[in-house]
């Protein structure tokens, strides 16, 4: 069955620079709006038979993105594409993934039975905000961390006596991931949300005294997370800080937090197009080589394990 690579408008550099990576174009698609705002897509070449990989992530703005991917995965089923993998470098509505407080919904989940019924047969995903979040999904998820490249990029800084720090109790895992990529120590910063754009830091768990830091986190909105922890992180001792994250939602509020704080460098990823008011010490690492591997093992029915390794 021939491959074809389809992109939405949520991230077309990152889309142009998979396809150039597999050495394939981009198939041809009009994507356009009604006057009215509503989304018109037609597929502009033939897809029957295919195995389509359809590139969308659904960053900002989260509900145009995420009905722009439902209704290209119906127009490719239509289009009797063999098979589709919806390719969702960052899942938006991720941390609305429990019921925590009376009558509100479960939002990711609704998400995936959305995805799921429009017709898309496999999900390929990277840093999900949780493991389980796979779980939502009744078709296969190939779930990619974007770690082996932030990793790399964080050993060219040659950081003294290394600690990972995770900015929050829910992202130890992923600290101690890391931790152990780089050889490192681990602490943990106690934060309590406040409202969707304040954190209060509570304390610090671990010793930083003199020593360079690498906070590591899902992802960055307000930078209200990150530039708190790392003002404790300043005051426990530590040296360096750096702070890296696998999805860059950065808000203007955010960027400006970023500037304003003892964070050196905020290293990302290219799963979303990068902010329009960027910052100097925003560091850009492109997933594209990552990604298309997966796109051309998942193709081949190849395992993807060899992906998660450094
Ligand atoms: C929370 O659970 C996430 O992992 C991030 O720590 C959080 O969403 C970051 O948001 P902000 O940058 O707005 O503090």
């Amino acid at each position: 069955m021939p491959m074809k690579v389809i992109s939405g408008t949520a991230n077309v550099p990152l889309a142009k620079r998979i396809a150039e990576h597999l050495d394939v174009p981009l198939a041809d698609v009009v994507i356009t709006r009604f006057p009215d705002q509503e989304t018109f897509i037609k597929i502009s070449e033939n897809i029957r038979g295919h195995d389509v990989f359809l590139i969308q992530p659904s960053s900002p703005p989260a509900n145009e993105n995420l009905m722009e991917l439902l209704i290209m995965i119906d127009a490719i089923k239509r289009a009797s594409a063999m098979r589709i993998t919806a390719v969702m470098p960052y899942f938006g509505y991720a941390r609305q993934d429990r019921k925590d407080q009376p009558r509100v919904p479960i939002t990711a989940k609704l998400v995936a039975n959305l995805i799921t019924s429009a017709g898309a047969d496999r999900m390929l995903m990277l840093d999900l905000h949780s493991q389980q979040l796979q779980g939502f999904f009744d078709i296969p998820v190939d779930h990619l961390y974007a770690s082996p490249v932030i990793v790399k990029y964080i050993r060219t800084k040659q950081l003294d006596n290394m600690v990972v720090v995770s900015p929050d109790v829910g992202g130890v895992k992923m600290a101690y991931a890391y931790a152990k990529m780089l050889d490192a120590g681990v602490a943990i910063v106690n934060k309590q949300r406040t409202s969707a754009t304040e954190v209060e830091v509570l304390n610090l768990v671990g010793d930083v005294q003199g020593r360079d830091v690498v906070m590591v986190d899902d992802l960055t909105s307000t930078a209200g997370t990150l530039t708190q922890a790392a003002r404790l992180l300043k005051k426990s001792g530590a040296k360096r800080i750096f702070a890296a994250v696998s999805h860059c939602l950065l808000t203007d509020l955010g960027v400006q937090r970023l500037n304003d704080s003892p964070i050196e460098e905020l290293i990302a990823t290219d799963s979303i197009v990068a902010p329009v008011a960027s910052s100097p010490k925003l560091v850009h690492l492109s997933v594209a080589e990552l990604l298309g591997d997966a796109i051309l093992r998942i193709h081949n029915n190849q395992s993807v394990t060899s992906l998660f390794r450094i």
